[in-house]
C-alpha cells in the first residue's frame, strides 16, 4: 500500500508532467469510462493522449476492457478530460488508484464529472442495454475511501452526502430522452467491493433496500467528487440482470458484450451532455 506521502507526490508528478507536456490546459469536465464505456473516446480521434503508464505517478489499469489512456478532448474551444479506464478497490490496492483520477481532474480545475459503469439490473423494469441515471447510491462495499488524511485539505472530516448526484445535471439528462430517442432510467445504484458477482439471495436483499442496478464501481469516486465539492453526474448501462433474476451465469465477457451492443446509444447521450454543458 502507497503512504500519503508517496501519493501526494505522485499527484504532484503527475500534474506537472502534463501541465508540461499539454502546457496551461484548462479541463472543465470529467468522465471516467468504466467496463464497456471505452470506446466513447472514439467520439474524439484527435484528441491528445497518453497512457497512464506512461504518466509519471499515475498507474496502469488491471482490468480487461480498461484500456488506460488519458485523452485532453475539446468541444466548442472547451477542454475535458477522458480516463478511458478505472481502477477498482477489488483491485487490491487500496482507495489509493481509484481516487486518483478525482484527485488529479480537481487540482486541474474540473468542476463537473460524469461517471460511467456497467451494472447488473435489480429493478425488474430493466433491460438489458438501458442506460440509467443515477439519483442516489448506497455504499455497500464494506469500506468509505474518505477513511485516513485526505490528499486534498479542502475535504471536510464529516462530509454531507444529503444530494452526491446533482439533481439540475441529472434532470437535463432525463429530458435528453426525447432528443435521443431512447428511455433513459433513473435508479438507486448499490455498490459493491467485488470481484464476485452477487449471490440471488443478496440480490433479494439488495430489491428490499431500494436499489435498482447494482455494480463494483463509481461509489468511491462520486463520494470524493461531493467531498471536494464537484459536481457529479453518473450513468450505468445495465449490461445484464442481476444474478437470480438472469436467467443465465454471469460472466465479464457478457457484461463487455452487452456494453457494445449499446454502444451507439451510450456514444449519442454522452456527446449530447457534453455539449449541453460546454455551449
Ligand atoms: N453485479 C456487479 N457488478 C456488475 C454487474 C453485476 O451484476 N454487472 C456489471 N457489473
Amino acid at each position: 500500500m502507497v503512504s500519503f506521502k508517496e501519493e501526494r507526490s505522485a499527484l504532484n508528478e503527475s500534474i506537472s508532467f502534463l501541465h508540461n507536456k499539454w502546457g496551461d490546459i484548462k479541463p472543465e469536465v470529467g468522465l471516467i469510462c468504466g467496463s464497456g464505456w471505452g470506446s466513447l473516446a472514439d467520439i474524439f480521434p484527435n484528441a491528445a493522449k497518453f497512457d497512464y503508464i506512461d504518466i509519471p505517478g499515475f498507474s496502469s489499469t488491471t482490468v480487461d476492457g480498461h484500456v488506460g489512456t488519458l485523452l485532453l478532448c475539446e468541444i466548442n474551444e472547451r477542454q475535458i478530460l477522458i480516463f478511458q479506464g478505472r481502477r477498482h478497490f477489488y483491485e487490491g490496492c487500496g482507495w489509493g488508484p481509484v481516487s486518483f483520477p478525482i484527485h488529479l481532474s480537481h487540482e486541474l480545475g474540473i468542476k463537473t464529472m460524469i461517471l460511467t459503469n456497467a451494472a447488473g439490473g435489480i429493478n425488474t423494469s430493466f433491460q438489458v442495454g438501458d442506460l440509467m441515471v443515477l439519483e442516489d447510491h448506497i455504499n455497500f462495499m464494506g469500506c468509505n475511501p474518505l477513511i485516513g488524511p485526505n490528499l486534498n485539505p479542502k475535504i471536510p472530516r464529516f462530509p454531507d452526502q444529503s444530494e452526491i448526484y446533482d439533481i439540475d445535471l441529472r434532470n437535463r439528462i432525463l429530458e435528453m430522452s426525447h432528443a435521443v430517442q431512447f428511455p433513459i432510467k433513473k435508479g438507486v445504484y448499490i455498490a459493491l467491493s467485488g470481484p464476485s458477482f452477487e449471490t440471488p439471495a443478496e440480490i433479494r436483499a439488495f430489491q428490499m433496500l431500494g436499489a435498482d442496478a447494482v455494480g463494483m464501481s463509481t461509489v468511491p469516486e462520486a463520494m470524493i467528487c461531493n467531498a471536494l465539492g464537484m459536481k457529479v453526474a453518473g450513468i450505468s448501462c445495465i449490461s445484464n440482470l442481476a444474478a437470480g433474476i438472469a436467467s443465465h451465469k454471469l460472466s465479464h465477457e457478457d457484461v463487455q458484450n452487452a456494453s457494445n451492443i449499446a454502444l451507439p446509444k451510450m456514444k449519442t447521450l454522452i456527446l449530447m451532455i457534453l455539449e449541453s454543458l460546454l455551449s
